[in-house]
């Protein structure tokens, strides 16, 4: 199936704190989608959670995770928000191309650090980041939005969440089957 076709998934990218899950979630409800959230269906096959995964097994093994995640996904018609790093490893973005129409949440990265000082704690990769080495994620989030931009398409993750909302349905209106 090209993924451009309309019983496609909608696959959102972008950095920690972008907005996928929350502008996922709204999203899924405005078109009648099924709304998946990576981190937490891994979760829930490991029966930790993602900094537990990073603690104790480590960052390798949580990128394998996420590979074989895609890799075995088979549902349509869903709005599927990825970890962060999702699409930045191994073949990713080409895999998560094929389920689906691969939307970039594009959000400045000021925005991006006020956001997740609010909730840095379940976040293994900027736990220590936004105090110590805030160049060292500023770095990861500029060598990042290079892989983001080889998405399908891009919205601007900056204004409210309906109405990045009602920007991504026009946006696969275009880009889907006509
Ligand atoms: C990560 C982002 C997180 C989570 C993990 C690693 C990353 O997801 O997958 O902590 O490498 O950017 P969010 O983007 O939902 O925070």
């Amino acid at each position: 199936m090209p993924n451009n076709s309309i019983e496609n998934n909608v696959v959102l990218v972008g950095f920690m704190g972008s907005g996928k899950t929350t502008i996922g979630k709204l999203l899924a409800k405005s078109m009648g989608y099924s709304f998946v959230d990576t981190d937490t269906e891994i979760e829930k096959e490991e029966g930790i959670s993602v900094a537990q995964i990073f603690e104790m097994k480590g960052e390798e093994y949580f990128r394998e995770l996420e590979s074989t995640f895609i890799t075995n996904f088979q549902r349509k018609k869903c709005i599927i928000a990825t970890g962060g790093g999702m699409s930045c490893y191994q073949d990713n973005m080409r895999k998560l191309k094929v389920l689906g129409t691969v939307l970039f949440i594009n959000t400045p990265y000021d925005s991006i650090i006020e956001r997740l000082k609010l909730n840095q704690g379940s976040r293994p990769l900027i736990k220590s980041s936004l105090s110590n080495e805030k160049d060292e994620l500023l770095e990861l989030f500029l060598k990042r939005q290079q892989i983001y931009r080889a998405s399908d398409k891009v919205v601007a993750g900056d204004s409210n969440p309906s109405f990045i909302v009602e920007r991504i349905r026009e946006i696969l209106k275009e880009f889907l089957e006509k």
